[in-house]
């Protein structure tokens, strides 16, 4: 270990902590550090809340996408200063988040990245603030899925003419993630509106969200679609449901997918 370099850049919860940047203190032998990036920097917390490897350390303070999406991101660090109230002093019932649904018709505006952030600034939230009330923090408070992985996930696990223990992994571990994604705090729930490959797999999504509405849980969904019209993709039902509990927030312009400062 080299002990001129301190570790804040790397680590998420540093704008929180009281020994960020310190020598001799703010390192990788930090037990906070580790239990939210894991000894290898890729477990921890982050790993436990499904973030994909290339966002573990995006935060909203270092969010590349920031710059050209001020609108969205004046809202978004409003909701996400609520993070801050809502763990110093556990916040009463009613004062509870909303959902949000961040939006754009186009791919590489930046949402995956946004909500991600989101994410993990809720993760430090959840974690600092349970510390300074003298609460263990949650190990999975937040969880990242992606429709793409979930839909991946359930066609391994209906696959016709795999062996029985291979398709019973597959399914045990489909039925995991569906329930970590009713049960956790704050679902991030990425590209909802790509379209599903079957009505089983459908009403397994209906199930989710609708769980996460019964018990006031809030989700960052991200989607292709605007909010008004994803009920004609799903069941009316809910969507005009979530659309009460949620706030939509477009995100404008072209896509900056391979776009390198
Ligand atoms: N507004 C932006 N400014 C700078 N980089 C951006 C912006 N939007 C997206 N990116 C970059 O482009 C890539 C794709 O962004 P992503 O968050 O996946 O967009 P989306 O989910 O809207 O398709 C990421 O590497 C991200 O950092
Ligand atoms: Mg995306």
């Amino acid at each position: 270990m080299d002990s001129n370099k301190t570790n804040e850049q790397n680590c998420i919860i540093s704008t929180l902590c009281t020994i960020a940047g310190v020598k001799g203190k703010c390192h990788v032998l930090c037990p906070h550090w580790i239990t939210i990036h894991g000894a290898t920097g890729e477990g921890g917390r982050l790993f436990a809340a499904n973030i994909p490897r290339q966002y573990m350390h995006t935060t909203l303070a270092n969010s590349p996408v920031e710059e050209s999406q001020p609108e969205a991101y004046a809202v978004i660090e409003k909701y996400v200063e609520s993070f801050k109230k809502m763990f110093d002093t556990a916040l009463p019932e009613k004062d509870r988040i909303k959902s949000l649904y961040l939006c754009s018709h186009i791919t590489g505006t930046g949402k995956t990245t946004t909500a991600i952030a989101i994410g993990n600034e809720y993760l430090k939230y959840q974690y600092v603030g349970s510390i300074k009330r003298g609460l263990k923090p949650k190990r999975r408070p937040v969880y990242f899925m992606s429709m793409n992985e979930l839909q991946t996930l359930y066609s391994e696990a209906t696959r016709p003419n795999v062996p029985k223990e291979i398709a019973e992994r597959a399914s045990g571990r489909y039925y995991e993630n569906v329930e970590s994604m009713k049960n956790v705090d704050l679902l991030v729930f990425d590209d909802i509106g790509l379209r599903s490959s079957t009505e089983a797999f459908t009403s397994d999504i209906h199930s989710i969200i609708n769980y996460r509405n019964t018990m006031i849980k809030p989700t960052v969904y991200t989607s292709n679609i605007p909010l008004q019209d994803i009920g004609s993709m799903y069941s009316k039902q809910i969507w005009d449901r979530t659309r009460d509990m949620c706030l939509e927030i477009a995100f404008s312009g072209e896509s900056k997918r391979g776009f390198r400062r």
